[in-house]
């Protein structure tokens, strides 16, 4: 099901040309190395300063609310970054269990300390799980940033370890604009499509999760 369940995230100004003209292959190559210079540093490397502020909290409970999670769900978050979102599920059900995953060694060594230690370096083609252990799989603006046979594999791996629902989000347009708004503005994702690509690629691998979009709108 395509649904937006982040409507509550502030909005982001993106000045879309400003970026095209400032993302030389340098920066680039050090975004996407997701270090310390793609969340804390200088805004045309990445998020310029990835700190937490609170917006996963309407999110979550959105969540808790729309996939009836119980008490003590298990939920899985991949590509968690610094675990802003798991901490919040974990202060709104602190009887739940969490787990996230991220290639960023620097984004989990400065992770939330309540959900630190449930942490792992990891990449999305791989999860480290056995089968269906998570009632809710999220990822939200990652998998994306693999080549599209990881991808696959990525949202296969989402289907293997889920036994409830997932939730995705993935760099999309819907339009010529939005497109171009796109290209200018992103400096990681490998894969990046039309929604209705997006949904035939869903079909294709199986994946039977919900989904919404990072639009350049
Ligand atoms: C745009 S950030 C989103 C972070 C977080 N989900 C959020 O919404 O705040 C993308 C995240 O994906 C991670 N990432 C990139 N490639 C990945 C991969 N192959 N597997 C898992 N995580 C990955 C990055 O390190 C980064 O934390």
């Amino acid at each position: 099901m395509e649904i937006n369940l982040l409507d509550s995230h502030p909005k982001t100004n993106r000045d879309y040309d400003k970026r095209a003209l400032e993302k030389t292959p340098e920066i680039i190559r050090i975004a996407k190395q997701f270090g310390k210079e793609f969340f804390d540093g200088d805004r045309k490397c990445g998020y310029g300063g990835y700190v937490y502020d609170g917006r996963w909290k309407t999110v979550v409970r959105r969540m808790k609310e729309f996939y009836h999670l119980s008490e003590t769900a298990a939920i899985l978050d991949i590509g968690c970054g610094k675990g802003f979102m798991l901490h919040d599920f974990k202060e709104l059900m602190p009887d739940c269990t969490v787990a996230g995953i991220d290639v960023s060694a620097y984004a989990i060594e400065n992770a939330m300390p309540l959900v630190k230690p449930f942490l792992e370096i990891a990449s999305a083609e791989g999860l480290p799980y056995p089968d269906k252990v998570f009632d809710l799989v999220i990822s939200i603006n990652s998998i994306h940033n693999l080549p599209i046979d990881l991808l696959k594999t990525a949202l296969r791996e989402v289907q293997r370890v889920c036994r409830g629902n997932s939730y995705i989000t993935v760099d999309a347009w819907r339009n010529e604009q939005e497109r171009q708004n796109l290209y200018k503005w992103v400096l990681t994702a490998e894969t990046m499509m039309h929604v209705d690509d997006w949904k035939k690629l869903f079909n294709e691998v199986g994946f039977t999760g919900d989904y919404w979009w990072f639009i350049a709108d």
